[in-house]
């Protein structure tokens, strides 16, 4: 897909589609009324017939009409203008693209950024509509032995803005197809089956991901773990036929001095839950346990696109969760690297084992932050449900900036105490602690846990596995936090969308 920005009015602009918004009830948005101006009252026409009411999600695409600048007219109901919130913007944009692809558009002129939702501006709205546009667009069938042949016709989308805007509007398009490409990579890896996508595989894919964005690679494979120390990876990896692997990738858009934000991802390729078995439905879903290596790749990803002036570090500690002949009991007491001992009572406790000992890894870097993302407790779904993630950290202001890159990227997330009476859950008779901490707030003591190993530096954490995938007819992953986390990035380069900085590599 290709985008751009452009200038001037709707109705002069050459496009096979202009897209145009209308307010509920029947009240054309500024483009639109252009549209009616050049077209001898077409659309007031329609809108006066009551054949289209401006609903929030709806859409009309109009035929060709002769003698203008473009060959058809896209409706979209925007709903009432004064509740234009950026949910509504969001759902106006994924409507449009959808109508465009039905009607097997090629080419499309999108006037919808120009009036952004309240309190936010138009590189806002640019950047949110080719990452929706993007998001819109994306299918998985790559392991279908016949791909369906869907006529994607749909090949540019261009983006109107004023001509003011202009500069700030193609800063946030650039971003705003980075987040896109992060958050395709981010699903295709989630989808991909898991006697596809195994630990190796995700260090193939990070080797490639080095190739072509010139990263740093590093890639730890069982012995180098060993030496490490990394009892806690090593007890999870022992169940499983597949090697494990630690893999680090390295973006360095700033000083060799500059400390990197470092983003940890769980790489679980598939939960079974070890010895402590997982029931049998819906075990399939536990291949999208490596969410958070997923979501980390693809925002290192995006950052590389961005060129942003920072240094950052994904990295992602992966294996399987198996039973087996070898597979670590409950009751076995491990070491971690940090030195610290755990008594592992729930083998199926095994995101924070293997994240553990990546967090202490990661101390050798110097970080000036760290923050993890995975897929780590049911609790927390049960707490926030499929909206938000949860956030945990050990240090306020690190928590506000993931606070707000979530609500600016529309990819929210929600904060929850990591207070130190939680941490009494965790005492084992026989270890420093154990790795589970009973049922009452099940994903705050996950946290608890992580936080031991966390004392070296700013960390937060993002408990993503509410909103990493969706369950049912849609079944897939859904490219998240990978738009927080890219936003979070942004923000740390203070390069926002209408800054003007543009380093070179
Ligand atoms: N990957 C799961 C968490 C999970 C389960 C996410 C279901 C989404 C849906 C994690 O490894 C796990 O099994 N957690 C256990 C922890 C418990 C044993 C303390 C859980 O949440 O039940
Ligand atoms: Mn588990
Ligand atoms: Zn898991």
């Amino acid at each position: 897909m290709d985008f751009s920005i452009r200038t001037g009015s709707p109705d002069r602009l050459r496009s096979g589609c202009v897209v145009v918004g209308v307010y509920s009830p029947r009240r054309p948005g500024q483009a639109a009324q252009a549209i009616d101006r050049a077209t001898g009252g077409l659309v007031g026409d329609i809108l006066k017939r009551g054949d289209f009411e401006g609903r929030a999600g709806s859409t009309l695409m109009l035929p060709r009409v002769a003698g203008t600048a473009f060959e058809r007219v896209l409706l979209v109901g925007l709903g009432a203008e004064a509740e234009l919130t950026e949910p509504r913007y969001r759902e106006a944009v994924r409507a449009a693209v959808n109508a465009l692809r039905a009607a097997g558009a090629r080419d499309a002129l999108l006037c919808l950024a120009d009036t952004p939702p309240a309190g936010r501006d138009v590189a806002w709205a640019v950047k949110q509509a080719a990452t929706v546009a993007m998001d819109t667009l994306y299918r998985f069938d790559r392991m279908k032995s016949a791909p369906e042949r869907v006529a994607q016709a749909l090949r540019s989308i261009a983006l109107r803005a004023g001509s003011r805007e202009a500069a700030a509007a193609s800063v946030a398009l650039e971003q705003g197809v980075a987040i896109g490409h992060g958050m395709g990579l981010a699903r295709d890896l989630g989808n991909l089956p898991p006697n596809v996508c195994t630990p190796s595989y995700l260090a193939t894919e990070a080797a490639s991901l080095a190739r072509s964005h010139r990263l740093g690679l590093e890639v730890l494979d069982q012995k180098a773990m060993q030496r490490l120390g990394m009892g806690a990876l090593l007890a999870v990896a022992r169940g499983s036929r597949e090697p494990p692997r630690l893999i680090s990738l390295t973006y360095r858009g700033a000083g060799r001095r500059d400390a990197p934000v470092v983003m940890i991802g769980k790489g679980i390729t598939f939960d079974t839950g070890g010895i402590s078995l997982k029931p049998a439905a819906e075990m399939d879903e536990m291949k999208f346990d490596m969410c958070g290596a997923a979501g980390v790749l693809g925002a290192i990803k995006a950052a590389a696109m961005m060129r942003l002036p920072l240094n950052v570090v994904a990295m992602v500690p992966a294996t399987e969760n198996m039973p087996g002949g070898q597979a670590t009991r409950p009751g076995d007491i491990v070491t971690t690297m940090s030195g610290q001992t755990v008594e592992i009572l729930n083998t199926d406790a095994e995101g924070r084992l293997i994240l553990c000992d990546a967090m202490t890894y990661a101390e050798r870097l110097k970080p000036a932050a760290v923050i993890d993302v995975a897929t780590l407790t049911g609790a927390c779904v049960i707490a926030l449900g499929h909206v938000a993630s949860g956030l945990w950290a050990n240090d306020d202001a690190l928590a506000g900036e993931v606070l707000d890159a979530g609500q600016r990227a529309w990819d929210r997330a929600w904060r929850l105490p990591l207070w130190e009476d939680y941490q009494e859950q965790l005492r084992s008779n026989f270890a420093d602690f154990a790795n589970i901490g009973g049922r009452p707030a099940g994903s705050i003591t996950a946290a608890c846990y992580l936080a031991r190993f966390a004392r070296k530096y700013p960390w937060a954490h993002l408990d993503i596995a509410g909103v990493a995938w969706r369950s049912g007819r849609e079944k897939g992953a859904t490219g998240r936090p990978v738009p927080l986390l890219a936003e979070l990035l942004i923000a740390r380069a203070g390069l926002a969308a209408s800054g003007s900085r543009r380093p070179r590599r």
